[in-house]
Protein backbone atom coordinates (compact mmCIF):
# COMPACT_ATOMS: atom_id res chain seq x y z
CA UNK A 1 0.00 0.00 0.00
CA UNK A 2 3.20 2.17 -0.48
CA UNK A 3 2.54 5.09 -2.82
CA UNK A 4 -1.20 3.75 -2.43
CA UNK A 5 -1.28 5.86 1.20
CA UNK A 6 -4.66 7.79 0.20
CA UNK A 7 -6.80 5.00 -0.35
CA UNK A 8 -5.64 3.67 3.15
CA UNK A 9 -5.94 6.96 5.20
CA UNK A 10 -9.34 6.67 3.80
CA UNK A 11 -10.68 3.97 5.77
CA UNK A 12 -9.93 6.68 8.69
CA UNK A 13 -11.56 9.72 9.78
CA UNK A 14 -9.16 12.44 8.57
CA UNK A 15 -9.71 14.08 12.39
CA UNK A 16 -7.24 10.94 13.66
CA UNK A 17 -5.01 10.08 10.93
CA UNK A 18 -2.98 12.74 8.63
CA UNK A 19 -0.22 11.11 6.58
CA UNK A 20 2.31 13.93 5.43
CA UNK A 21 2.26 13.40 1.65
CA UNK A 22 5.17 15.52 -0.41
CA UNK A 23 8.48 14.53 -1.79
CA UNK A 24 11.16 15.19 0.26
CA UNK A 25 9.45 13.06 3.24
CA UNK A 26 8.50 9.81 0.30
CA UNK A 27 12.52 10.65 -0.54
CA UNK A 28 13.87 10.14 2.75
CA UNK A 29 11.43 7.49 3.77
CA UNK A 30 13.44 5.78 1.14
CA UNK A 31 16.68 6.13 2.34
CA UNK A 32 14.91 4.95 5.65
CA UNK A 33 13.76 1.96 4.22
CA UNK A 34 16.79 0.70 2.66
CA UNK A 35 19.01 -2.12 3.98
CA UNK A 36 22.15 -0.32 2.78
CA UNK A 37 21.54 2.94 5.15
CA UNK A 38 23.61 3.26 8.01
CA UNK A 39 23.08 4.16 11.36
CA UNK A 40 24.21 7.52 11.31
CA UNK A 41 22.34 8.47 8.24
CA UNK A 42 19.18 7.13 9.25
CA UNK A 43 19.70 8.62 12.71
CA UNK A 44 19.97 11.47 10.55
CA UNK A 45 17.35 10.76 8.58
CA UNK A 46 14.40 10.07 11.32
CA UNK A 47 15.25 13.67 12.56
CA UNK A 48 14.54 15.22 8.70
CA UNK A 49 11.82 13.32 8.78
CA UNK A 50 10.41 13.81 12.11
CA UNK A 51 11.15 18.07 11.76
CA UNK A 52 8.93 17.71 8.14
CA UNK A 53 5.82 16.01 9.88
CA UNK A 54 5.93 18.03 13.09
CA UNK A 55 5.13 21.42 10.83
CA UNK A 56 2.25 19.24 9.63
CA UNK A 57 1.49 17.86 13.10
CA UNK A 58 2.02 21.03 15.36
CA UNK A 59 -0.35 22.81 12.70
CA UNK A 60 -3.47 23.36 15.26
CA UNK A 61 -1.45 24.72 18.20
CA UNK A 62 -3.03 27.40 20.10
CA UNK A 63 -1.34 30.91 19.64
CA UNK A 64 -2.18 33.99 21.32
CA UNK A 65 -1.15 38.06 20.65
CA UNK A 66 1.91 39.38 22.03
CA UNK A 67 3.27 42.61 21.15
CA UNK A 68 6.65 43.72 19.69
CA UNK A 69 8.98 45.87 19.12
CA UNK A 70 11.15 46.19 15.44
CA UNK A 71 13.77 47.93 14.62
CA UNK A 72 10.87 50.01 12.88
CA UNK A 73 8.32 50.22 15.06
CA UNK A 74 5.75 48.68 17.65
CA UNK A 75 3.77 46.02 16.22
CA UNK A 76 0.81 43.30 17.22
CA UNK A 77 2.59 39.41 16.51
CA UNK A 78 1.59 36.03 17.73
CA UNK A 79 3.47 33.56 19.92
CA UNK A 80 2.69 29.97 20.92
CA UNK A 81 -0.01 30.28 23.99
CA UNK A 82 -0.05 29.03 27.44
CA UNK A 83 2.63 26.99 28.88
CA UNK A 84 5.76 25.22 27.50
CA UNK A 85 4.38 21.93 25.23
CA UNK A 86 5.84 18.78 26.38
CA UNK A 87 7.53 16.03 23.97
CA UNK A 88 7.65 12.51 25.54
CA UNK A 89 9.39 10.05 23.74
CA UNK A 90 9.10 6.46 23.84
CA UNK A 91 12.23 4.67 24.44
CA UNK A 92 14.72 3.94 23.29
CA UNK A 93 13.96 4.85 19.24
CA UNK A 94 11.78 7.92 20.11
CA UNK A 95 14.89 9.88 21.44
CA UNK A 96 16.10 10.33 17.78
CA UNK A 97 13.12 12.85 16.89
CA UNK A 98 12.41 14.56 20.45
CA UNK A 99 16.12 15.67 19.52
CA UNK A 100 14.55 16.70 16.29
CA UNK A 101 11.17 18.26 17.91
CA UNK A 102 13.59 20.14 20.47
CA UNK A 103 14.95 21.74 17.67
CA UNK A 104 11.73 23.32 16.84
CA UNK A 105 10.45 24.03 20.40
CA UNK A 106 13.54 24.45 22.21
CA UNK A 107 11.27 25.64 24.67
CA UNK A 108 9.59 21.93 25.57
CA UNK A 109 10.04 20.70 28.42
CA UNK A 110 10.83 16.23 27.92
CA UNK A 111 9.36 13.71 29.10
CA UNK A 112 10.37 9.45 28.86
CA UNK A 113 8.63 6.55 28.39
CA UNK A 114 10.55 3.69 28.85
CA UNK A 115 9.37 0.29 27.46
CA UNK A 116 10.21 -2.68 25.08
CA UNK A 117 7.84 -5.29 22.93
CA UNK A 118 8.14 -8.67 24.70
CA UNK A 119 9.35 -10.67 21.78
CA UNK A 120 6.69 -13.23 22.00
CA UNK A 121 3.79 -12.01 23.12
CA UNK A 122 4.30 -8.16 21.50
CA UNK A 123 2.72 -6.49 24.52
CA UNK A 124 4.67 -3.46 25.54
CA UNK A 125 6.91 -3.92 28.55
CA UNK A 126 7.51 -0.96 30.93
CA UNK A 127 10.78 -0.03 32.67
CA UNK A 128 10.80 4.06 33.04
CA UNK A 129 8.43 6.47 33.43
CA UNK A 130 9.58 10.40 34.21
CA UNK A 131 7.30 12.88 33.09
CA UNK A 132 7.48 16.75 33.70
CA UNK A 133 5.83 18.91 35.98
CA UNK A 134 2.58 20.20 34.77
CA UNK A 135 2.18 17.53 32.33
CA UNK A 136 -1.90 17.31 32.28
CA UNK A 137 -1.79 21.68 31.54
CA UNK A 138 0.58 20.80 28.21
CA UNK A 139 0.42 20.11 25.06
CA UNK A 140 1.86 16.79 25.10
CA UNK A 141 3.41 15.31 21.53
CA UNK A 142 4.25 11.49 22.22
CA UNK A 143 6.99 11.14 19.93
CA UNK A 144 7.71 6.99 18.71
CA UNK A 145 9.32 6.30 14.97
CA UNK A 146 6.96 2.98 14.83
CA UNK A 147 3.03 2.31 15.01
CA UNK A 148 3.08 -1.57 14.65
CA UNK A 149 0.43 -3.04 16.71
CA UNK A 150 -0.06 -0.43 18.52
CA UNK A 151 0.52 -1.48 21.97
CA UNK A 152 3.29 0.77 22.66
CA UNK A 153 1.59 3.83 21.43
CA UNK A 154 -1.44 2.83 23.88
CA UNK A 155 0.13 2.11 26.72
CA UNK A 156 1.54 5.77 26.79
CA UNK A 157 -1.22 7.42 25.85
CA UNK A 158 -2.76 5.47 28.87
CA UNK A 159 0.08 6.63 31.15
CA UNK A 160 -0.43 10.35 29.67
CA UNK A 161 -3.84 10.26 30.26
CA UNK A 162 -3.60 8.76 33.85
CA UNK A 163 -1.13 11.70 34.81
CA UNK A 164 -4.72 14.00 33.46
CA UNK A 165 -3.33 15.06 30.12
CA UNK A 166 -5.80 16.07 27.92
CA UNK A 167 -3.90 18.00 24.83
CA UNK A 168 -2.13 14.91 23.23
CA UNK A 169 -0.61 14.16 19.65
CA UNK A 170 0.81 10.85 18.57
CA UNK A 171 3.91 11.94 15.96
CA UNK A 172 5.48 8.46 14.11
CA UNK A 173 7.03 7.93 11.27
CA UNK A 174 6.10 4.53 9.45
CA UNK A 175 2.84 3.26 11.00
CA UNK A 176 0.07 0.43 9.48
CA UNK A 177 -3.67 0.32 9.96
CA UNK A 178 -3.48 -2.04 12.95
CA UNK A 179 -1.90 0.55 14.72
CA UNK A 180 -3.96 2.87 13.65
CA UNK A 181 -7.01 0.74 14.72
CA UNK A 182 -5.35 0.36 18.34
CA UNK A 183 -4.61 4.19 19.11
CA UNK A 184 -7.97 5.29 17.88
CA UNK A 185 -10.23 1.99 19.93
CA UNK A 186 -8.66 3.01 22.81
CA UNK A 187 -7.75 6.98 22.19
CA UNK A 188 -10.48 7.99 19.67
CA UNK A 189 -9.67 11.88 19.65
CA UNK A 190 -5.68 11.97 19.80
CA UNK A 191 -4.82 12.78 16.53
CA UNK A 192 -1.53 11.06 14.75
CA UNK A 193 0.58 12.04 12.30
CA UNK A 194 2.55 10.01 9.85
CA UNK A 195 5.36 10.22 7.39
CA UNK A 196 4.07 6.73 5.65
CA UNK A 197 1.40 4.39 6.04
CA UNK A 198 2.62 0.87 5.36
CA UNK A 199 0.39 -2.21 4.29
CA UNK A 200 0.27 -4.76 7.24
CA UNK A 201 2.36 -6.17 10.21
CA UNK A 202 3.69 -10.06 9.44
CA UNK A 203 3.77 -13.09 11.95
CA UNK A 204 6.45 -11.35 14.39
CA UNK A 205 4.01 -8.19 14.28
CA UNK A 206 7.00 -5.98 12.09
CA UNK A 207 6.25 -3.55 9.88
CA UNK A 208 5.73 -4.32 5.93
CA UNK A 209 7.61 -3.27 3.97
CA UNK A 210 8.47 -0.73 6.51
CA UNK A 211 11.85 -0.23 7.76
CA UNK A 212 12.89 -3.25 10.07
CA UNK A 213 13.78 -2.37 14.44
CA UNK A 214 13.83 1.11 14.36
CA UNK A 215 15.76 0.95 17.78
CA UNK A 216 18.59 -1.44 16.62
CA UNK A 217 18.71 0.89 13.01
CA UNK A 218 18.80 4.06 14.99
CA UNK A 219 21.50 2.33 17.59
CA UNK A 220 23.56 -0.40 15.53
CA UNK A 221 22.09 -3.13 18.07
CA UNK A 222 21.47 -5.39 14.90
C1 LIG B 1 9.67 -0.35 18.83
C2 LIG B 1 9.19 1.02 18.45
C3 LIG B 1 7.93 1.15 19.25
C4 LIG B 1 7.39 -0.25 19.23
C5 LIG B 1 6.27 -0.29 18.24
O1 LIG B 1 10.27 -0.33 20.07
O2 LIG B 1 10.13 2.02 18.72
O3 LIG B 1 8.14 1.61 20.57
O4 LIG B 1 8.45 -1.10 18.84
O5 LIG B 1 5.64 -1.51 18.27
P1 LIG B 1 4.13 -1.66 18.77
O6 LIG B 1 3.33 -0.64 18.06
O7 LIG B 1 3.80 -3.07 18.32
O8 LIG B 1 4.08 -1.53 20.25
P2 LIG B 1 10.89 -1.63 20.75
O9 LIG B 1 9.86 -2.31 21.58
O10 LIG B 1 11.56 -2.49 19.71
O11 LIG B 1 11.95 -1.03 21.76
P3 LIG B 1 13.28 -0.19 21.45
O12 LIG B 1 12.88 1.13 20.89
O13 LIG B 1 13.90 -0.07 22.80
O14 LIG B 1 14.12 -1.00 20.50
N1 LIG C 1 9.08 -1.98 16.04
C1 LIG C 1 9.98 -1.65 15.09
O1 LIG C 1 11.04 -1.06 15.39
N2 LIG C 1 9.70 -1.97 13.82
C2 LIG C 1 8.57 -2.60 13.45
O2 LIG C 1 8.37 -2.86 12.26
C3 LIG C 1 7.65 -2.93 14.46
C4 LIG C 1 7.92 -2.60 15.75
Amino acid sequence: MVGDAAVAKDNFPTSVINVVEHPLVAHKITLLRSVDTGSAEFRALCGEVTLLIAYEALRDLPTSTTSVTTPITDTESLELAGIAPAVVGILRAGLVMVDALLTLLPQARVGHLGMYRDPETHQPVPYYNKLPTSIDKREVIVVDPMLATGGSAVAALDSLVEAGCTKLRLLSIIGCPEGITAVQQAHPTVPITLAALDDHLNDRAYIVPGLGDAGDRIYGTL
